[in-house]
């Protein structure tokens, strides 16, 4: 098997004729993990939306290949089914369906027909990943996120992440609302998915994350592109002194800071 890659080549996004993403280049391959950060409205959940395939979202330039087939030319659920893996910052609502049966039809959707998880694997695969996880047990016949809370929502996209085991995976603002002790779980599964044929895309805010999962590179994204790369340090810099030294540097004049959406 080969080594998963998502490959993103001048990458221009607009939502409504206003352009977002404006000419972003970005590389990742299994067994690394990578992070953006940036201020609020510079278009991070943008690029991980175009990703996806968000009929909102409008690629107006660029080259996107997943594991070198053109990710625009796939159907959104190819997408998924050839493993790519989004975790949303705002997980939506899905009244009617278990979490356990959503589960189970993600990983089915991903496989052969005939190959299909049985039921008893299943069972102590989502037992083992959900105790990790320290998620109550309820939660797997609970209806897909509804009434969780922010954090529970948090902590089950990591479920689904172990469970699916994608080969790449966008988290977007994944840490976003909790609290320490449920920073170190979502950390806890993502160090768990950690070897060759997984690359992670972690987008945040804060540093802190980054305290307990160690990327391998940190991006900064200002207005749309990728203005500054570089190791784990990076990141412990921004936390320090923010973003400003990096406009001075570059001569960004000031972001418009959008609202977050
Ligand atoms: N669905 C949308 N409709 C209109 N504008 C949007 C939409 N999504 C994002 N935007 C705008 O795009 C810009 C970037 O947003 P976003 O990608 O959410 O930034 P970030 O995730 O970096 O905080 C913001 O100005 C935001 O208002
Ligand atoms: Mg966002």
């Amino acid at each position: 098997m080969s080594t998963p890659n998502l490959k993103i080549e001048n990458l221009r996004v607009s939502i409504e004729d206003k352009e977002i993403i404006k000419g972003l280049n970005l590389e990742i391959n299994g067994g690394e993990i990578h992070a953006i950060m940036g201020p609020n409205g510079t278009g991070k959940s943008t690029l991980s939306s175009a990703l996806m395939g968000h009929p909102k979202y409008e690629v107006t330039e660029g080259n996107v290949t997943f594991n070198g087939e053109d990710l625009f030319e796939m159907e959104v659920d190819e997408r998924a089914k050839a493993g790519l893996f989004l975790a949303m910052q705002y997980p939506s609502e899905v009244s009617g369906i278990t979490n356990a049966d959503f589960l189970r039809s993600a990983i089915n959707a991903r496989r052969e027909e005939g190959q299909e998880i049985s039921l008893m694997k299943f069972i102590r695969e989502l037992d083992k990943k959900m105790e990790l996880l320290e998620m109550d047990s309820s939660f797997a016949h609970r209806y897909l996120n509804e009434g969780f809370s922010g954090g529970e929502k948090k902590r089950n996209e990591i479920l689904q992440l172990m469970m699916i085991e994608p080969k790449i995976a966008i988290l977007d603002e994944i840490d976003s609302g909790l609290d320490i002790d449920a920073l170190k779980v979502v950390a806890k599964g993502v160090n768990e998915m950690r070897n060759p044929e997984f690359g992670c895309l972690i987008i945040t805010h804060y540093q802190r994350l980054l305290n307990y999962i160690t990327p391998d590179k940190v991006h900064v994204m200002m207005q749309g592109r990728i203005v500054k790369s570089g190791g784990p340090e990076l990141a412990q810099r921004l936390e320090a002194e923010g973003y400003d030294w990096i406009k001075e540097e570059l001569g960004i004049e000031d972001e418009t800071v959008g609202q977050e959406a």
